[in-house]
């Protein structure tokens, strides 16, 4: 979800109401994702670069994070959906941190819909997470040594629990990752699109779907192998 800053100075606006126009898009596009059946659908709302911009900025992301949580919450649960965080948590505020906690637990039966937020979430930090959660393991377990694979290493990250990306969207007409499930999105599809977050509509993201439903996967395969 990017460009929310530049939308706003292009109008003569603050910032903050970048933000705040990002949020209603945020929310037509998780009412779209819901509407047609995606099962996970995950939006990096702040990385754990975003700690260094103005304080004032990060404070203003920050409040308007425990608004939505707070006032979506009822919402999720009428549409059956799960929320899910993913990053670095220990870093949020600790408001916002149990908000976002109970919100959580609220909806851990649901099963509509799995929308995971990033939040302070950056791919390398999580990865090397990761890494300190089995190397703990492997010492409390006395163990020298321990079985790598793949499949084994990913229960180590946060997304633990969900399945690889299928579809990356970037707004903003920036044509970079930018430390997003770099692990996790190691066969997903990416569309760049050029508009600002704000200036994203369900239209789009239908466009983009559409688009994806055209791109043949070959996981490295040729074509005449894929069924
Ligand atoms: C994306 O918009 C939202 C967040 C990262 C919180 P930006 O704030 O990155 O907007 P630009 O890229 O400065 O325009
Ligand atoms: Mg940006």
């Amino acid at each position: 979800m990017d460009g929310n800053g530049r939308w706003a100075k292009a109008r003569g606006f603050h910032r903050v109401e970048g933000h705040r126009m990002g949020i209603n898009v945020s929310e037509e596009i998780i009412t779209a994702a819901r509407d047609l059946g995606i099962q996970y659908l995950t939006l990096y709302a702040f990385s754990k670069e975003n700690w260094d911009r103005p304080a004032e900025e990060v404070e203003v992301l920050m409040q308007l994070l425990k608004a939505f949580l707070l006032e979506k919450r009822q919402k999720m649960l009428d549409n059956r959906i799960r929320l899910n965080a993913i990053g670095d948590l220990s870093r949020l505020p600790g408001e916002v941190r149990e908000i976002l906690f109970q919100v959580m637990k609220d909806t851990e039966l649901q099963t509509g819909m799995t929308l995971t937020l990033a939040l302070s979430y950056g791919s390398r930090d999580e990865i090397l997470r990761g890494i300190g959660k089995i190397l703990a393991e492997a010492s409390k377990g006395g163990r020298a040594s321990f079985e790598l694979s793949e499949d084994h290493f990913s229960r180590y990250l946060d997304t633990a629990d969900m399945p690889d990306v299928d579809l990356v969207i970037r707004t903003s007409g920036e044509h970079r990752v930018s430390n997003f499930l770099l692990w996790q999105g190691a066969y997903a599809e990416y569309i760049f699109e050029d508009c600002f977050w704000p200036d994203f509509t369900r239209e789009r993201f239908v466009f983009a779907l559409e688009e994806y439903q055209t791109r043949e996967r070959r996981y490295g395969k040729i074509s005449e192998q894929l069924t």
